[in-house]
């Protein structure tokens, strides 16, 4: 039943906790601390919330089993993992391409993704500089960046965007370390930074929130993000932006659960372990949202779209705010070790992939994947700055998009859907069930669950965001 020898991987995970951990260091990144509250902030609070509450448990909870079920069947990189289980069900091998398409999304995500890690390198170095100075002049406890006007503080933004240079370098930093934990491997790689950040970052996301919700306005957080308003609900956009949020932030479609899926032994059980790391990343994204809200309405602010929250209105925020430098300068630390567990996950899935496939050592991969990487993410970069009107795919979706968006739109809205809605129908209806039965560690009314959902619910949902994501 197992791959054709030497597929096979000889890495795995010291432990069931060190996989958790690391999938979870992985789901958790930019999408919950940025992306998650910005998302809610412009689709209405908390009919977003509730719904994407739905989304996690009824489609991304099944189709993250289904992916860490394939891996671990397969015991291989993403793609022959998905082959193995295929040929162990008696179909055609060309099922892999849900694995090609997935690692492909993995790898363009990682091209913009080192970008703005890269600016939230920035913000940590303007804060440090802020609380030094503020040490200098006894005033720690008072907010940051003090005698700034607010038009100057919102200014660091822009200003950086209009270093091309500055901006490239500190992607290349990040994409450096990425490649530096890739290099050294899954267990002495991905999960030593995993068990190391995780529970650091889980203490300064809880230290932070406490001290938000104590100082800043917490009721208006609360009001905004879990006030329900029904009639927000019924609206289209509103439903694809949470069915489409929730992929981004499990990590699906990209190939990665699959990947440390195989890395996993034969007794964990991926039922329990897939719960918890959904029921983690959830609760993450929700946590962030009592974190950067009430600072933000306390200063008077509103949430706001895109990259502008977090890096405009937080930063303007923590003004007014008591400590306001140190807090601002270890909520951008927390952030950081969110995106760099996540970034080695989207640099893991195509490197094991190439390094088996090209018989190449592991550190030469991750050093080659990650040099492209970053020469793709410079037009990200420069996306903000003097490649911002460059269009170069200008029809259908892509019309009017710069660089940037475009590799965000692919990959958010065609390339990640489109390997989950493969994986559904694979798992749903290809797949021997015995085997795949045989894997999963359930039973009873659960296990029927969710073969309802992976085999209705789940590819009916994410063909319905693909068909509606193209069209609208
Ligand atoms: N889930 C990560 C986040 O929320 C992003 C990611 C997507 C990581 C796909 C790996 C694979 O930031």
């Amino acid at each position: 039943m197992a791959a054709a020898a030497g597929k096979q991987t000889t890495e795995g995970w010291s432990s069931r906790w060190g996989f958790i951990l690391a999938a979870t260091g992985s789901a958790v990144g930019l999408g919950n601390l940025w992306r998650f509250p910005s998302e809610a902030g412009t689709n209405g609070g908390g009919a977003f919330v509730i719904f994407y509450i739905f989304c996690v448990v009824l489609i991304g909870l099944p189709v993250l089993l289904s992916e860490t079920l394939i891996g671990r069947h397969g015991k291989a990189d993403a793609i022959e993992s998905t082959k193995t289980v295929a040929r162990d069900s008696g179909a055609s091998t060309a099922w892999s391409a849900l694995a090609g398409i997935g690692m492909l999304g993995a790898f363009l995500i990682l091209t913009f993704y080192s970008v703005i890690a890269g600016w939230v390198i920035y913000y940590i170095g303007l804060f440090a500089g802020d609380v030094a100075t503020s040490i200098g002049n006894g005033a720690l406890l008072g907010g940051a960046f003090q005698g700034e006007s607010l038009e100057q503080v919102q200014g660091y933004l822009p200003a950086l965007f209009a270093d091309n240079g500055l901006m490239i370098g500190l992607h290349a930093l990040f994409m450096a370390v990425t490649v530096f934990v890739i290099a050294r491997g899954v267990g002495g790689g991905i999960e030593k930074i995993a068990v190391y950040l995780m529970p650091t970052f889980f203490i300064l996301l809880i230290g932070i929130t406490l001290y938000s919700l104590a100082t800043g306005a917490a009721g208006e957080a609360f009001a905004f993000l879990f006030a329900f308003d029904p009639s927000r609900l019924l609206h289209g956009n509103v439903m694809l932006s949470a069915l489409g949020q929730a992929f981004f932030s499990l990590s699906l479609g990209s190939a990665m659960m699959i990947t440390y899926g195989a890395y996993a032994d034969r007794k964990t059980n991926l039922a329990s372990t897939s719960a918890i790391i959904a029921a983690a990343d959830t609760s993450v994204a929700i946590i962030a949202g009592l974190a950067i809200f009430p600072i933000v309405f306390a200063a008077g602010l509103a949430s706001d779209s895109g990259p502008t929250l977090m890096f405009q209105v937080l930063p303007a925020s923590f003004q007014t705010m008591p400590a306001g430098s140190f807090i601002g300068l270890l909520f951008f630390v927390m952030v950081l070790f969110a995106a760099l567990t996540s970034s080695v996950a989207l640099l893991e899935a195509p490197t094991a992939w190439v390094m088996k496939r090209l018989g190449l050592p592991r550190a030469v991969t991750a050093i080659g994947l990650g040099i492209l990487a970053f020469a793709i993410g410079i037009l990200s970069a420069m996306s903000f700055n003097s490649l911002e009107n460059w269009h170069p795919l200008n029809f259908s979706i892509f019309e009017g998009q710069n660089f940037f968006s475009i590799v965000d739109i692919f990959t958010g809205k065609i390339l990640l859907p489109l390997s989950a809605f493969l994986v559904s129908v694979f798992v749903g209806w290809i797949a021997d069930k015995r085997l795949t039965d045989d894997e999963n560690g359930i039973s009873g009314g659960l296990h029927l669950t969710w073969r309802f959902l992976i085999a209705w619910l789940c590819p009916i949902a994410v063909g319905a965001i693909l068909v509606f994501g193209l069209i609208s």
